[in-house]
């Protein structure tokens, strides 16, 4: 069984309207689809925003589905300079970039107390599965299910698809200057979020293989508050569809 989560509801609408059975069942506030999605059993569930929440539904996943790997999506504030809105990063390492007890302990900042970890590492095989749907995904479907008036407006061509470090905290950011501090701090960083590496943690404990997948929705700078919603509601459920697709079709995902 594979777990599929967003932080996204128009991921998940998508996703389901095409589940061959639809079990729908409602544990503590949210829905999870339970059928055949392109041949592979999957649990769908959409987290809502934040890392409380993407834990608790991450945790239910695990606990009442018996899932073999978890896959989440969604969308997220680009980090490097070199991106741009519309780009593509599979998640290589989760750091919680809101984690910081170093003033009472002798901890490395952002190391997560009682683990001793700070980066948690996504699973290289579904890694590699992520980026080849993507690539061919761009190469291929992109310009077919995005209207072209939303890839004008966000002057997307010919995403990048990039693997590197994501990281997450409980806050929307829309400041080029805490963006540039975190870069200094996690070397690296690509993109930052509200979800990821809480579901990266809640993984790790369980010694579930995961990866995050996120379309890049804005720079997390001063125009992030009007790039989000429109990029949300326009482009990213159709990214995330076509690599979700791509990957349960391709054979190496998980046995059916
Ligand atoms: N997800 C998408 N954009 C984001 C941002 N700027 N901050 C936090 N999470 C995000």
């Amino acid at each position: 069984m594979i777990g599929i989560i967003s932080a996204m509801n128009e991921e998940i609408r998508l996703l389901v309207a095409h589940l061959d059975v639809d079990e729908k069942q409602t544990i503590a506030n949210r829905e999870y689809h339970q059928g055949k999605l392109f041949g592979k059993d999957v649990v769908l569930a959409f987290s809502r925003w934040g890392k409380v929440a993407a834990t608790q539904t991450a945790t239910t996943v695990i606990n009442l589905f018996d899932i073999d790997i978890l896959i989440f999506t969604g969308v997220a504030g680009a980090a490097d300079p070199s991106l741009s809105i519309g780009d593509i990063i599979i998640s290589t390492e989760l750091v919680q970039h809101d984690v910081d007890v170093s003033a009472v302990v002798s901890m490395k900042k952002f190391e997560i107390p009682l683990l001793g970890v700070s980066h948690f590492k996504a699973d290289a095989a579904l890694i590699e599965s992520a980026k080849r749907s993507a690539e061919e995904y761009v190469r291929s479907e992109l310009h077919n299910t995005v209207a072209s008036e939303y890839l004008r407006q966000y002057h997307i061509s010919v995403p990048q698809v990039i693997c590197g470090i994501i990281s997450s905290g409980d806050l929307f950011i829309a400041d080029a200057g805490k963006i540039s501090d975190l870069r200094r701090e996690i070397p690296g960083l690509m993109a930052i979020e509200m979800e990821g590496a809480a579901v990266a943690q809640v993984c790790y404990e369980h010694k579930i293989p995961f990866v995050v997948i996120r379309a890049l929705s804005d720079k997390a700078d001063h125009s992030a508050v009007t790039d989000f919603p429109i990029f949300v509601e326009h482009i990213a459920a159709h990214y995330t569809f076509g690599i979700i697709k791509g990957m349960l079709e391709s054979s190496s995902v998980v046995s059916q």
